[in-house]
């Protein structure tokens, strides 16, 4: 295993090669046939969401940081790409999942529009390099397939905290001579305002507050990552982040947690194909609403020692369950369209409500061309199971739409061929091997 030269190179092309070409758009699709019973036990890997998060806070630091139990997914090669580019130095051992960023040499604080474009969380560094250098120039996100998904809530509040913005074609310059601490009241509780900032606010001097704060598992995850780094931050209930500034952070050594999105498809995948499937390493207390609903449905969810482990067990009359999104710790958007798929197969009638994204329901037009029945009534959909599901052709427009579309799959009579599986790879690290090993016939096409 190389190890970080302390002298700025390009990441190798061997590197980029094998890692990024599904975001050039290439035309490969995943080939799902009928598996019914997925049945054994599979341990997921590190969460996307907070592995993101928390390669932008090494900004905060310099020195060399190792993350373990990383992804080796398309999203957190994205984010390594952008952190390259503002200078760290980076060795990411994908085999093991093991990550090193050595953040000393970072002097470049512009994020150009094809990487934020590629990924909004590339957004997340605004805060970091706020902090860190007084200066951030990132494009402006725009909108994505699932909403306009806007970073005023960002804005607004690093604008309290001192900071002068100018934006300009499509670009927003930042800059601050201090950050000051200040009251920040969020409107709604943003994951992403909320962590961004959070990080501007561990090296700003005196106390921030922030009320009304997103307490999602992957912000409670960066709370620890930045407790370990140095800062001093308290949580009082019901959700206020209280941030008292320190002068500096040290790099850190940290495992990230257990991804909660890809235990809920696992899980999920048990549901619909009638199996029984074990995930050891997930989280029950990530997960709790999203587990009521299935149980709800008729499916045995077994827990083991310590909220460690999570097993499911099919019922073979799964029943209609209706559940509205929210904020932590109600039903996570990323698990709607899943389970929205499983439920098109249920006995009765479910009322999907969308309330955290406006446009989160692009995977009901593929739902239906496999023969699901869902009328869609603003931002609520609702399913009328089904006795079969029918492979067809789809297309994946969003990460977990992605994830819907396999978990029909699964169930559906003949082969459904899924494009659009650029998503699937930024999301998740090869689960259709994970899906392979529990009995599913799920096979990548090729793109030549
Ligand atoms: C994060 C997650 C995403 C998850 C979402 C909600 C990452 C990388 N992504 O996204 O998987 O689905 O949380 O749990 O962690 N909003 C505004 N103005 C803003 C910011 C947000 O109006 O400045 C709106 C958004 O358009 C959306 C809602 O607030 O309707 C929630 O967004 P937010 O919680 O910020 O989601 P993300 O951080 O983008």
């Amino acid at each position: 295993m190389a190890t970080i030269a302390h002298k700025r190179k390009p990441l190798s092309s061997k590197w980029k090669h094998e890692m990024l070409p599904d975001l050039e758009g290439n035309i490969e699709a995943l080939h799902v046939e009928q598996s019914l019973q997925l049945e054994g036990e599979v341990n997921v890997i590190g969460a996307k969401n907070a592995v993101l998060v928390t390669i932008a806070s090494l900004i905060l630091t310099e020195g060399k940081s190792i993350l373990t139990n990383v992804p080796a997914s398309a999203d957190i090669v994205q984010m390594l790409a952008l952190l390259h580019e503002l200078g760290a130095e980076i060795f990411f051992d994908e085999n093991n999942n093991r990550l090193e960023i050595d953040t000393t040499f970072i002097r470049n604080n512009r994020v150009r529009p094809e990487i934020m474009k590629k990924m909004r969380a590339s957004v997340l560094v605004m805060g970091p390099l706020l902090a860190r250098f007084g200066k951030a120039e990132i494009a402006l996100p725009g909108g994505c397939s699932i909403g306009a998904r806007p970073i005023d809530f960002h804005i607004k509040n690093f604008m309290k905290m001192g900071v002068s913005v100018n934006v300009e074609n499509e670009f927003l310059r930042a800059y601050v001579n201090q950050l000051k601490p200040a009251r920040i009241v969020l409107e709604y509780p943003s994951v992403g305002a909320t962590e961004n900032i959070l990080m501007a606010a561990v090296l700003t001097q005196d106390v921030t507050t922030i009320i009304n704060a997103a307490l999602e598992p992957e912000v409670i995850e960066l709370i620890e990552v930045l407790k370990k780094m140095g800062a001093l931050i308290k949580i009082l209930p019901p959700a206020t982040l209280e941030i008292r500034g320190v002068n500096a952070l040290r790099p850190i050594e940290y495992e990230i947690m257990p991804d909660r999105l890809e235990a809920g498809a696992l899980l999920l995948a048990a549901a619909i194909t009638g199996g029984t499937v074990s995930v050891p390493n997930a989280r029950y207390d990530h997960l709790d609403v999203f587990l009521a609903k299935l149980q709800e449905m008729g499916h045995v969810v077994e827990v083991g020692y310590e909220n460690k482990g999570i097993t499911l067990i099919a019922t073979e009359q799964p029943q209609a369950v209706s559940f509205r999104t929210a904020p932590y710790p109600g039903f996570p958007t990323d698990l709607q369209a899943p389970l929205m798929a499983v439920l098109s197969l249920a006995e009765g009638r479910s009322t999907v409500h969308e309330t955290v994204f406006e446009n989160r329901f692009l995977h009901i037009r593929e739902l239906q061309k496999m023969g699901a029945q869902i009328i869609v009534e603003g931002d609520r959909a609702h399913i009328t199971g089904v006795d079969e599901l029918y492979g067809t052709q789809v297309i994946a427009s969003d990460i977990r739409a992605s994830c819907a579309l396999v978990l029909a799959g699964l169930a559906a009579k003949g082969k459904t061929r899924i494009t659009g599986i650029h998503h699937w790879k930024r999301g998740y690290e090869a689960l259709e091997k994970k899906l392979q090993k529990l009995g599913a016939q799920i096979f990548l096409e090729a793109s030549n």
